[in-house]
């Protein structure tokens, strides 16, 4: 493997830090695209493991059930719940509130519905970021109306200052700032899903998109 390092790609906010490793080799194909790293896939795999530990101690002996809303939550979802040491099952929605462009347009359409039913049982929705919250908060009323014995949220990042309702995520590992970020999950354009950072795009890449 190649162990050179990248020295276009750097680590958000700190330009006079050492450049991070350049990407996985399956990867690569996407070094031209990315402007800045803002998490390390090992400070998300850490704080992931570390939501993982308080969600084994805070449910343990209740009814888990583990919401991924999809297509972003995908990626988290695969990582936490393999550092959730409890009996737990597993479902997904999904849900478009954005399309192809960056800003969200705050109509949120449910694309598919759960398979389970969640009357009285312990629901935990892993979300991959909060942005305006309009997504998770029409999410939420929609699942309270359904009656679950808990609902709670778990999601990778919420960006600072944009948030347009209030809500209450009690597991929460990042706070970023109010950027379009792409990785772990998160695309543009439903690409870059499969890095395994968070990071910003180059402007080019808007651009060319749109041109
Ligand atoms: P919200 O309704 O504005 O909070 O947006 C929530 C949804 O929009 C998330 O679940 C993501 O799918 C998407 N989203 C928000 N911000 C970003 C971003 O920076 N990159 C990629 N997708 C995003
Ligand atoms: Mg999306």
């Amino acid at each position: 493997m190649d162990t050179q390092v990248d020295d276009h790609i750097r680590v958000s906010g700190s330009p006079s830090e050492p450049p991070v490793p350049r990407l996985a080799d399956h990867v690569d194909v996407y070094e031209k695209d990315i402007e800045d790293v803002l998490l390390t896939h090992d400070q998300i795999e850490q704080a992931v493991a570390d939501l993982g530990r308080q969600i084994t101690r805070d449910y343990s002996g209740r009814d888990l059930l583990l919401v991924g809303v999809l297509k972003g939550a995908f990626v988290m979802m695969a990582d936490l719940s393999r550092h959730i040491g409890l009996p737990m099952e597993f479902d997904f929605m999904a849900v478009s509130s954005y399309g192809a462009a960056t800003q969200t347009s705050g109509v949120v359409r449910i694309l598919k519905d759960l398979d389970h039913e969640i009357h009285g049982r312990d629901v935990l929705l892993v979300e991959d970021i909060v942005d305006s919250g309009l997504t998770l908060s029409y999410l939420l009323k929609n699942l309270r109306t359904r009656k679950p014995a808990s609902l709670e949220v778990c999601a990778l990042m919420q960006k600072t200052g944009v948030q347009q309702v209030p809500l209450d995520i009690k597991y929460r590992a990042f706070e970023i700032p109010p950027v379009f970020v792409v990785g772990y999950g998160l695309d543009y354009g439903e690409r870059f899903r499969n890095l395994p950072f968070v990071g910003t795009l180059r402007p080019e890449v808007y651009r060319d998109a749109v041109s």
